[in-house]
C-alpha cells in the first residue's frame, strides 16, 4: 500500500494543487491531502472551510484506482505522516526559488522521520506563478483567475469578501 500525505496550507486550493494531485494520482494508492490548522497564520478560510472546498473538488479528480481523501492536522507534518502510516510526503515545486524552503523541510522532516520520503513534483509551468496568496489578491481587486482556481474556490473568496455579486 503506497499511502502519501501531501500536506499544505491550501487557503484555498488552487489549480496548481489540483495540477500536483493529478501527477500524484499515477504514483500512489491512497493520497490523504492533509490541511495544516494553523490559525496564527490568519487563514482567511478555516480549515473546516478549506476541507469542505477540497473535498467537493475531488470527485472530478478521477482517482483511477487511486483513493484521494481529505483530512486536517495540526502540529508536524512528518508526525501526521507516520501518524497516516504514509511512506510518502508530496510537496509541489513551481520554480527554483521554492526549491531552498523545500529542501530544508524535506531534510527537517527526514530527521524527524528517516523512513518517510518526500517526492517532489514539478508544477505545470502554467502554475508558476500562481499561489493562494496572490489569487486572493487578484479576486479582491477586481482581477480575472479563471484558469488558475476552481470557480467554487472563486465564488468562495467572492463570498468572504462580500462582493457576491460580482
Ligand atoms: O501550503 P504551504 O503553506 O506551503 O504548506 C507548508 C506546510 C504546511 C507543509 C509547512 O508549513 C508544514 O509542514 N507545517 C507544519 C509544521 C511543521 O511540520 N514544520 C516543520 C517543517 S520542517
Amino acid at each position: 500500500m503506497r499511502r502519501a500525505i501531501f500536506p499544505g496550507s491550501f487557503d484555498p486550493l488552487t489549480n496548481g494543487h489540483l495540477d500536483i494531485i493529478r501527477r500524484s494520482v499515477p504514483l500512489f494508492d491512497e493520497i490523504v491531502i492533509s490541511v495544516l490548522n494553523n490559525p496564527d497564520k490568519n487563514p482567511m478560510f478555516t480549515v473546516e472551510e478549506r476541507c469542505e472546498m477540497i473535498r467537493e473538488i475531488v470527485p472530478t479528480l478521477g482517482g483511477n484506482g487511486c483513493e484521494i481523501r481529505v483530512a486536517s492536522f495540526s502540529g508536524l507534518t512528518a508526525h501526521f505522516a507516520r501518524e497516516m502510516q504514509a511512506t510518502a510526503i508530496v510537496r509541489g515545486i513551481r520554480a527554483v526559488s521554492d526549491y531552498e524552503y523545500e529542501l530544508r523541510m524535506a531534510l527537517m522532516n527526514r530527521k524527524l522521520e528517516p523512513e518517510i520520503e518526500t517526492v517532489f513534483l514539478m508544477a505545470g509551468e502554467e502554475y508558476s506563478y500562481v499561489s493562494s496568496t496572490l489569487m486572493k489578491q487578484v479576486v479582491e481587486l477586481g482581477g480575472r483567475v479563471e484558469g488558475l482556481i476552481p470557480e467554487s474556490v472563486e465564488r468562495r473568496i467572492r463570498q468572504k469578501l462580500g462582493q457576491e455579486s460580482k
